[in-house]
Formats: C-alpha cells, structure tokens, sequence
C-alpha cells in the first residue's frame, strides 16, 4: 500500500518526506486554505518535495470549467492529478481529461456504485471518505473493502485512495483490504510510529549499557 500524506503544509511535508516513506500527497481547498501563499506555488512546491502524484482540486461546478482548471493545474508540474468531484458534470469533464492524458483523482466518493463509474468515466484515482461516514454512523472502511472488490471484479486499473483518514485503525484496516492507497494525515503517521513498548525497549538498553560502559 502507497502512503500518501493528506495536508498542504510544507514544513510537514518536508519532514515527512525525509522518512523515506511518503510517495504521493493530497490537498483540497479546506488543506489549502489553512496555508500561507499562491495555490499554484504550494502545489509545486510539494510536487518538487514528493516526487510522485500530488492532488489539486477544482472548484467550478460545470464540466467546462472544471476542464479548464484543471488543464491550468496539469501545467503546474508533471506530477500534478486534478481531482474532480463526484458528480455528472464531474463525469464528463473525467473523461474529456483522460483521453488527454490528465490524470484525475475523483473525490468525494460516498458509494461504490459512485466509484464504479467514476473509474469508467476513465478516473485514474477513486477517494473514498471513509472518515466522513463514519462520522455520520455508516461502516466506512466497508465501502473500501466494496469497491476493491468490485474493481477486482472487472479488471479495473483505477486505484483506490483511502481517504479521510481519522486514526490508525482505518490504515491497518486499509493495508489488509488492499487497498492501492492510504492518504493519511500527519498526524496519523506520526501515530503509526509510535509503541510504548519500542520506548521502554530503548530506556531499557540505554541504561544497560551504561553498565557495559563503566567497565
Ligand atoms: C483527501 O483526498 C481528502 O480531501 C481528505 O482526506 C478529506 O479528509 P477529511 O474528511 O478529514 O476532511
């Protein structure tokens, strides 16, 4: 499973990045708006950090504009993918973008029958908020595990981004599903590192050797 990290914020970024384990990044306009600068300079700055896919929303409704954002942001850095919402003007404008070669993340996935089609529409991404319904009493990692199947089923290429990520259990259940994809907070990474167990192994060995030293 790729790890991609969830935020616009450079500082975290670069931190993260230097782990060795980030190898993609997400933003929508609430990420981006929490931080300082032009847009299209954030977008390129993490694309020259990551190296790898990084997500840039747009925010027209109708398909024509949608096609027109997103032609600016491809433009931005050849690691750039346009996420277009979930819906038929969103459809429409996926696959106009794909027969290009833009490649697209559709966000804002609720059901699997949503992701079905935004994969035929020719997405090379599916975001599926996991989080989100959650947070209104629905099984979010269910539809991770639905959509795979169904993807699984036909042969799909269109890979999943587990999104919407709230705690650890949602990544460790996304890594047994299979998912493609886990876009995580930085927060959440940083809960994945840690183990009080590692921490007193590490206080334990320190003060032995303390022992071997006085020798
Ligand atoms: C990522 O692609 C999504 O924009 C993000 O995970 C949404 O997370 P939230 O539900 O915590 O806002």
């Amino acid at each position: 499973m790729k790890i991609f990290v969830d935020t616009a914020n450079i500082k975290e970024i670069e931190e993260l990045v230097s782990w060795g384990i980030i190898e993609g990044a997400t933003t929508n306009p609430t990420l981006i708006s929490r931080e300082e600068g032009d847009p299209k300079d954030i977008i390129k700055k993490i694309c020259e950090l990551v190296k790898g896919p990084v997500s840039a929303e747009v925010v027209s409704q109708d398909a024509e504009g949608m096609i027109k954002e997103a032609r600016e942001l491809a433009k931005i850095d050849e690691h750039v993918v346009i996420k277009i919402p979930m819906t038929v003007e969103g459809l429409k404008a996926i696959k106009v973008l794909s027969q290009e070669g833009i490649k697209c993340n559709t966000t804002l996935v609720f059901t699997p029958m949503q992701a079905l089609l935004a994969a035929k529409a020719g997405a090379r991404y599916v975001s599926p908020f996991v989080g989100r319904l959650d947070d209104i009493s629905s099984y979010g990692m269910r539809l991770i595990e639905d959509i795979l199947t169904i993807f699984d089923n036909y042969g799909f290429n269109t890979e999943v981004i587990v999104a919407s990520i709230r705690h650890p259990m949602h990544v460790l259940e996304a890594a047994l599903m299979g998912a493609h994809i886990a876009t995580i907070p930085p927060k959440v990474i940083r809960q994945l590192v840690n183990h009080p167990l590692t921490d007193i192994g590490i206080e334990r060995f320190l003060k032995d050797w303390e022992k071997v030293k006085k020798r």
